[in-house]
């Protein structure tokens, strides 16, 4: 069997994680590494060994004769990336949010289209154990009609002010709230209608980093079902874990309560545990665990899927379509933060 020959773009945090997902892959070969950063670039591709690094996203796409490509760039740099992946007509797998204009949005689905090649964006929630069992759950008629949603996605002050140096530059809207929105359209299946959302700043624009401290989101649905969402970013440093994640899902025949932050599978307590995330006791079990050497976890199923989608051309689960429906919620919920009213979507199916 031929590899399938991927590069990637963006040697950060998440970019790291795409590198090792790929190299581990028997399918895969990572051909190249680019970031503006050449040192990144350059110790990415040594600690994974790939054989080319750049620092120019076109030198890369010309140089290599890739299928796809991974864009893990910061939220607000993904379009000219895509687009010039997609004109030489490449696969492509984006990080979330697929871009912070709805216009980008469109321009990169249509360019997609054009170019006959998959835009994936990675909502790899859809892998998430317990999110997929619920999901399979609901579709499978066991909860009956869902009536309302609760999902709350929020992170300590370690990931704005520690770990982000872009933070500033984003929002935990766009960082989490994007999952949070995602995961419940994709729950729920029906046609978001109306969105009413408040925000509130103060905290870590005091500590140097402009940006919101949380938000609080209300979601109408075309039958009358309901969704809250919560999203912040000033959980305590002394959490239990970086993350706190939940969700409930109520039905007319039952319920789901999904807790993978505080399932209690793992729990580790040393003198170090006070000082929070890297030393939480509870250690990350489903996002990417390391198993004897390896990753593992359901971010590196989700990088999989989009190689299995190249290797069989099969449609992605996870769409560019989903990336624009995501972005247009969160534009509407920022204005309705900002004039303090819900606003009506307007979508059509
Ligand atoms: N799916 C998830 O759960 C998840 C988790 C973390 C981050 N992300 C997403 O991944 C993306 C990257 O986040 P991160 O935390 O890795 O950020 P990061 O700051 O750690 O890394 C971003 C890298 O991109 C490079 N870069 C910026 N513009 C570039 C360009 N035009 N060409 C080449 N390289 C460029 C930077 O030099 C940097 O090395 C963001 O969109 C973020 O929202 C997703």
């Amino acid at each position: 069997m031929d590899k399938v020959k991927v590069g990637l773009v963006g040697a950060g945090i998440w970019g790291t994680m795409h590198a090792r997902a790929y190299t581990q892959h028997p399918l895969v070969d990572l051909a190249a590494v680019c970031d503006l950063d050449e040192n990144r670039a350059r110790q990415v591709a040594e600690q994974y060994g790939v054989a080319h690094v750049y620092t120019d996203v076109v030198a890369m796409i010309e140089n290599e004769n890739l299928q796809g490509i991974s864009v893990a760039t910061p939220d607000a740099t993904h379009t000219p990336i895509v687009l010039e992946a997609v004109a030489k007509g490449l696969h492509i797998l984006v990080e979330k949010p697929l871009a912070t204009t709805v216009a980008e949005c469109e321009q990169m689905i249509s360019a997609a289209k054009a170019a006959g090649v998959l835009l994936m964006v990675d909502w790899h929630n859809r892998w998430n154990p317990p999110y997929h069992h619920a999901w399979q759950a609901i579709r499978a008629g066991e909860l009956g009609d869902v009536r309302y949603i609760y999902y709350r996605l929020s992170d300590t002050v370690y990931v704005p002010t520690k770990m982000l140096p872009w933070a500033a530059q984003s929002t935990v809207m766009w960082f989490l709230g994007s999952h949070a929105l995602d995961t419940t359209c994709w729950l729920m299946g029906k046609r978001p209608t109306r969105i009413y959302c408040q925000k509130r700043a103060g905290m870590l624009a005091g500590m140097g980093v402009d940006t919101p401290d949380l938000y609080v989101t209300l979601l109408d649905f075309e039958d009358g079902a309901l969704a809250i969402i919560e999203n912040t970013w000033i959980l305590p440093q002394a959490s239990p874990a970086l993350i706190d994640h939940k969700c409930e899902i109520l039905g007319t025949q039952g319920a789901i309560y999904i807790d993978p932050t505080h399932d209690r599978s793992f729990a580790k307590y040393t003198p170090q545990t006070i000082q929070g995330f890297p030393n939480a006791p509870f250690a990350d079990m489903f996002i990417t665990p390391e198993i004897h050497g390896k990753q593992m976890g359901f971010a590196v199923e989700s990088i999989s899927h989009f190689v299995d989608c190249i290797y069989h051309n099969r449609p992605p689960l996870a769409t560019g379509h989903d990336g624009l429906l995501n972005t247009r919620l969160i534009q509407a919920a920022e204005k309705s933060a900002q004039i303090g009213m819900p606003v009506d979507l307007g979508l059509d199916r």
